[in-house]
């Protein structure tokens, strides 16, 4: 049984005026949608706190958008997954690709801080994705299962049962060029598939977002695919009017499986 997932990713964007607007319009909407959906709000870290206690008793999930690898330690600047979880988390993005680009984040490296994350009962959620030029490749395939190969190596079916996974080609992130519901279907199904290899049961549950360019008006079709599980929304969910519509587009999917 798998449960809609939509969360925000925001990157480094955003306020403390934004996230009392944002969580104000999902509040508005999060009863209704939170029947069927889940919804979670993924901004940076110094607005964790204040989005915790905006978010206290309305069922909307607070979610971080990088941890470090390790427990603790001498790392200026980084973040832990405890710390997370203090902060009121329950999700961590890992390996998204703008930090896999900016911060060279391995696959490797990813794997770890999904390890990570689950140790501190934090659900990562596991983004994988081709580029422009390993589509026009025709790679996309391979890209996908060797980034996924990694965290299954590192989690084994039992932590991947954990994990959400996103699929977010990099050709499509903030550039308003969606994949098709079938170019994002099919490797969806691609990856459930590499998923049901190790564990049948396992590919079954775990929820696969999709990622890249999700708007209102393109959320119902991508929703509508039987392995879309929900959304990574970016840009669009720096609109509380915008991310609670795809919310709401979100209802209509009900649960999968
Ligand atoms: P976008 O970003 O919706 O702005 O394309 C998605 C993401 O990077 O998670």
């Amino acid at each position: 049984m798998r449960r809609t997932l939509v969360a925000g990713n925001w990157k480094m964007f955003g306020s403390r005026a934004l996230l009392a607007e944002v969580i104000g319009a999902l509040r508005d909407v999060a009863g209704e949608a939170s029947k069927v959906a889940e919804v979670a709000l993924c901004p940076p870290f110094p607005l964790l706190a204040p989005a915790a206690e905006l978010l206290a008793g309305s069922g909307i999930g607070l979610g971080a958008q990088n941890l470090h690898a390790a427990a603790q330690g001498a790392h200026t600047g980084e973040v832990s997954g405890a710390m997370l979880r203090e902060a009121g988390c329950r999700y961590v993005i890992v390996g998204h690709s703008e930090r896999r680009r900016d911060c060279a984040e391995s696959d490797a490296l990813v794997a770890e801080k999904a390890a990570a994350a689950l140790r501190e009962g934090l659900c990562p959620i596991v983004c994988v994705g081709e580029d422009a030029g390993e589509r026009a490749a025709g790679r996309q395939f391979a890209v996908v299962e060797r980034q996924l190969a990694a965290v299954g190596e590192r989690l084994g079916a039992e932590g991947l049962a954990a994990c959400v996974l996103a699929y977010e080609p990099v050709w499509a992130i903030g550039t308003g060029r969606t994949a098709t519901p079938a170019q994002a279907q099919e490797i969806h199904a691609f990856l459930r598939a590499r998923l049901g290899e190790r564990d049948a049961t396992m590919a079954a549950g775990v929820r696969i977002l999709y990622g890249g360019s999700v708007k209102a008006d393109n959320a119902r079709e991508l929703f509508a695919q039987p392995d879309i599980d929900g959304a990574l929304v970016g840009g669009a969910s720096l609109s509380g009017h915008d991310f609670a519509a795809i919310c709401t587009a979100a209802e209509g999917k009900r649960w999968n499986n």
